[in-house]
């Protein structure tokens, strides 16, 4: 049996937040019901930040609630601090995204902390959500390297997750916040974190700033990483990080995990579904590079078939889609 990479699109959040056109609550719901609808668990649904600071994140409790009419998912939303993770524990959600910081001028743009703040109150949700039956992810954002800062210390992102994933996170996830980062520096600490931790409670964040995003996932899942976050249609950037574009598109990231011959649980037509509907209600979405190919290959129609013969894929994902 194939082996499982969880895909967790982060579309809502990371995506949506940068959007010039903000989206309402319900816009939202319907583009996370398209995403779920693909066949995706993980979805990070928001985040219960300022809504001075984000405005297109405002009624995240809203759209949790509407959450409900999408059984079985494993939704999660990003917090920034004690008071975003009240808010998101009083709605409901499941599990909150936290996001500690390898550089201070990043901790200082991002939520007016320090690094060590930030890692201070981080802790402190960690307690509060083991008794209040809420599962803590911790996201490190620039991890590789910041817009302020400069190259961020490997050895201090790994000393960091350690300390968090022996404090119980559930899960300690780098990001490339920028997607500054190159698929040996990514292939370096992966390999020091799994040999370290095993790769169940990794994973990675990346953007595709330099063109280097999917090499970057590559390098990641070669170090046993199986958890990527990735988003619908590449929406995404950080409105705090200069030069953030979007994410990884996760079209893009589940074609390439396929023909790798992981199992995404995926459907790609309907995820092209869910793309579309990202770009029309953004109007924006720059949408993956797989989908070209994959839109008129899914449709069986006769002029790619020359474009296949050249792509070849391995046989895992010929059986999973045959012509
Ligand atoms: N959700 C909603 N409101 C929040 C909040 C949260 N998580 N945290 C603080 N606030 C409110 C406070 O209640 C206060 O409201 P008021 O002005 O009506 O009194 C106001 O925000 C300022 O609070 P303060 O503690 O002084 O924070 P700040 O001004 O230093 O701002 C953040 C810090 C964290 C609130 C703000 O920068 C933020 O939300 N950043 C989010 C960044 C983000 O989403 N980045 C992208 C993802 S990594
Ligand atoms: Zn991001």
């Amino acid at each position: 049996m194939a082996e499982t990479v969880i895909v967790n699109d982060v579309g809502p959040r990371d995506g949506l937040q940068n959007q010039s056109r903000i989206l309402a609550p319900e816009q939202r719901l319907q583009l996370i019901g398209a995403i779920r609808a693909a066949g995706l668990d993980h979805i990070e649904v928001g985040s219960f930040v300022s809504p001075k600071a984000v405005p297109a994140m405002a009624g995240a409790d809203s759209v949790v609630a509407g959450l409900q009419h999408l059984a079985g998912g494993h939704y999660s939303a990003l917090i920034p601090n004690l008071r975003g993770y009240e808010l998101a524990r009083d709605s409901g959600v499941k599990a909150v995204v936290m996001v500690l910081y390898g550089s201070q001028g990043m901790a200082r743009r991002n939520v007016n902390m320090s690094r060590e703040e930030a890692d201070t109150v981080a802790g402190t949700i960690i307690e509060r959500a083991r008794e209040e039956g809420l599962e803590v992810i911790i996201t490190m954002a620039v991890a590789f390297e910041c817009p302020f800062d400069g190259p961020v210390d490997s050895g201090l992102v790994a000393d960091v997750a350690g300390r968090f994933l022996a404090l119980g996170a559930e899960r300690f996830v780098l990001a490339d916040t920028i997607g500054a980062a190159n698929p040996q520096q990514v292939r370096d600490l992966t390999r020091t974190l799994v040999d370290r931790h095993g790769s169940d409670r990794l994973g990675c964040h990346f953007h595709d700033t330099r063109a280097l995003g999917l090499a970057n996932v590559y390098a990641a899942v070669e170090s046993g990483i199986r958890y990527l976050d990735a988003s619908i249609a590449s929406l995404g950037g950080c409105p705090f990080a200069p030069g953030a574009s979007g994410n990884v598109a996760t079209e893009d990231v589940v074609m390439l995990m396929e023909q790798l011959g992981f199992a995404t649980g995926v459907d790609l037509e309907q995820l092209l579904v869910a793309s579309d509907l990202a770009e029309t209600l953004t109007g924006t979405a720059p949408g993956g590079r797989a989908k070209a190919w994959l839109r008129p290959w899914l449709a069986g129609q006769e002029a790619v078939d020359d474009t296949r013969q050249h792509l070849v894929a391995t046989d895992a994902y010929i059986q999973r889609f045959p012509a």
